[in-house]
């Protein structure tokens, strides 16, 4: 990352052992936005607040916008390739697209302080907001997730890890910034837990107790690990997840929240339509006969300084009558290797 970029979030923080997400949206009134845009000018010192009181807990806040959030919040220039979240796959497989205009990644190693924190960031926006989700994620015994596989283990590190998910020059006004994409997912627990370990192996592509890759001569094309890996002119394009288990077992719920963090929505959304559709179309995640995503949303996560400054952000640039379409527009959705035709005909969400 050059000198001059702007500090990003905390995006590429280490994984935590708790985490909140919020998903919240916006009441439609000039005041009600009055109120949000302020407290974009709010949510550092209320994180240092937080976390200075215990300092070895690593307590960080992501925030992330929608795309008709933007627009509505602060109009022009918008991030280049913000668009609404794009659904995948039919019937039961589906990537569901759901409501949301502002995303909140609390992460701690301490439950208490993503609450905490939690608490004070939706006292300051009162009832401008409502909550419409809200996941409390912790990590399994070895970083695990809820269907008992390590999680994170082939994300990009150091460099390259923000190499992949920090925008630069190719977006100057947005650099420091990234992209967001979160899926709430319930499995049925009762049928993965009745495959065997080597079942489930071949499900995700790695050996479940060491955690080791399947070798390729065996590893099915359709495993998760074989969807997710993408390439574009010949390179790796590598994604950052801090997915987290989450649940209530009086009630029967199981579930990992993801969360992918990315340069471009372009390589999320691919691999997604690999999981959903297949590659090739047929050739689908063996993961989602197990699983199902019950929401789906993309949001823009300014740099630390772009979403200081959003506070005095004019409301005069932004929209303040009835909003011109948020549909990706075509050079957005070009961007990367997402193949535009495959996408024409799915459902798009604001
Ligand atoms: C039910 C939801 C999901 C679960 C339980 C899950 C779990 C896992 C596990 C256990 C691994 C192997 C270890 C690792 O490298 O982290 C993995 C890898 C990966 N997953 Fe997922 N995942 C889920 C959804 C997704 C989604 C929606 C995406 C992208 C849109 C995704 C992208 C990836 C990628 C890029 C890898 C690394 C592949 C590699 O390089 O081998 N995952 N996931």
């Amino acid at each position: 990352m050059p000198n001059n970029t702007p500090e990003p979030q905390a995006v590429c923080d280490p994984i935590s052992r708790s985490a909140i997400f919020l998903t919240l949206t916006v009441g439609r009134d000039e005041g009600q936005r009055d109120v949000v845009r302020s407290w974009c000018g709010e949510i550092a010192a209320l994180v240092r607040a937080v976390g200075t009181r215990a300092p070895t807990a690593n307590l960080s806040c992501v925030c992330g916008f929608g795309s008709k959030a933007w627009e509505l919040l602060f109009g022009a220039p918008r991030p280049a390739s913000l668009h609404p979240f794009i659904e995948f796959g039919t019937g039961a497989r589906r990537a569901v697209a759901t409501p949301g205009d502002i995303l909140l990644h609390i992460r701690a190693d301490h439950m208490d302080l993503c609450f905490e924190l939690a608490s004070q960031l939706l006292n300051k926006l009162g009832n401008v907001v409502t909550v419409v989700d809200e996941v409390h994620g912790f990590r399994y015994f070895d970083l695990r997730d809820m269907i008992g596989f390590v999680d994170g283990t082939e994300n990009p590190s150091g460099k390259s890890m923000v190499g992949f998910t920090i925008i630069g020059e190719e977006d100057a006004d947005f650099a420091g910034g990234s992209y967001v994409v979160v899926q709430k997912y319930f499995h049925n627990l009762d049928a993965w837990n009745g495959l065997t370990a080597e079942q489930q192996g071949n499900i995700i592509g790695r050996e479940k107790l060491s955690d080791v890759e399947l070798d390729a001569a065996v590893k099915p094309s359709c495993s998760h690990s074989s969807l997710t890996t993408i390439d574009e002119d010949g390179q790796e394009v590598k994604i950052l997840r801090h997915n987290m288990a989450f649940g209530r077992p009086g009630a029967k719920e199981f579930g990992t929240y993801f969360i992918g963090y990315a340069r471009r929505p372009a390589p999320i959304e691919q691999m997604m339509e690999n999981m959903f559709v297949g590659r090739p179309p047929g050739n689908y995640d063996r993961l989602l006969d197990y699983s199902r995503a019950v929401t789906g949303g993309l949001f823009f996560v300014p740099s630390a300084d772009l979403l200081d400054a959003l506070a005095d952000r004019e409301p005069a640039t932004a929209s303040t009558s009835s909003l011109p379409s948020s549909a990706p527009s075509p050079k957005a959705s070009r961007s990367g290797t997402l193949d535009i035709g495959s996408l024409k005909g799915t459902q798009q969400h604001e």
